[in-house]
């Protein structure tokens, strides 16, 4: 169950927290992992702890922000090798509210979170379907589906992560794609601790504690939790999900009442 063996991914913002935690998943289970970061030197880190305990893993720089450098990278990886797994995970967090956002932040948060996984959609899916099928699995949120307090520039950008995923797995159906997001609560990962710190200077133990008692089940996720998550949707043992989003919060959408 749960075999990549001889399956290509590959994994935005694969070096830290989530992506970290999948990349190494997947690794573990077979795959191939193509870390597609923006810290290049975490991603070879992390490559070759993946080589040191056995995997199979390569870094490279990207920013998915930027469209012509997305289909450099994912165009020479689909020289080599075919991709049957696309994860898009690479996303940035903003505090604020609407009418304290600047127009500076929305712009960076919109070109990371939403026009990122766009760009990444955009030069995978041709490869993905002279492949034959494949999948995809975006990171969303529960910011896209619930209104979480000064959150407004991200709960945008993962509201249109979650609406991307419908749009795909309707186009891509007859070329045997599969398109699911997951949408956790809080992870704990260096993403949480560097806005605790950026915006709660001085509060970050109390913020941490509050921040943890939002999920019902009295703490923040594991990145583990969130990799076995992502190993199951994009297996085999998945091949009748596609169109689907997964809460993974604790009990945060369902039992906060
Ligand atoms: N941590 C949480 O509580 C939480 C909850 C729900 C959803 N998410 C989502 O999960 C994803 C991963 O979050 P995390 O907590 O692991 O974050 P993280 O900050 O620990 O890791 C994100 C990684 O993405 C990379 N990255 C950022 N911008 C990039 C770019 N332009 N191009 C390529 N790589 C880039 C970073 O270098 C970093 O390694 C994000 O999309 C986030 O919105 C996180």
């Amino acid at each position: 169950m749960f075999d990549l063996t001889g399956k290509v991914a590959l994994v935005t913002g694969g070096a830290s927290g989530i992506g970290l935690a999948i990349s190494k998943t997947f690794a573990k289970q077979g795959a191939h992992v193509h870390i597609l970061e923006l810290n290049i030197d975490l991603a070879n880190q992390v490559a070759a702890d993946i080589k040191s305990e056995g995997g199979s893993a390569e870094a490279h720089a990207i920013d998915i922000s930027k469209q012509a450098d997305v289909i450099n990278v994912i165009d020479e990886i689909a020289e080599k090798a075919t991709i049957n797994i696309l994860v898009n995970n690479a996303g940035i967090a903003h505090v604020g509210k609407a009418d304290n956002t600047a127009e500076t932040d929305f712009d960076r948060v919109i070109n990371v979170n939403v026009k990122g996984v766009y760009n990444c959609l955009f030069a995978t899916i041709p490869h993905l379907k002279k492949a034959g099928g494949g999948v995809i699995l975006n990171m969303a949120s529960i910011a896209a589906t619930v209104g979480i307090p000064d959150r407004f520039a991200y709960s945008t950008a993962k509201g249109a992560v979650f609406s991307m995923t419908l749009s795909v797995a309707r186009d891509y159906l007859a070329d045997g794609i599969r398109c699911n997001s997951v949408s956790p609560a809080r992870v704990h990962t260096p993403f949480v601790d560097g806005f605790i710190s950026k915006n709660y200077p001085g509060q970050e133990a109390e913020m941490f504690e509050k921040l943890s008692k939002t999920q019902p089940i009295g703490r923040m996720a594991k990145p583990a939790e969130i990799g076995a998550l992502a190993l199951y949707l994009c297996s085999d043992e998945a091949s009748f999900i596609t169109g689907c989003d997964y809460l993974i919060d604790g009990g945060f959408e369902k039992l906060n009442n």
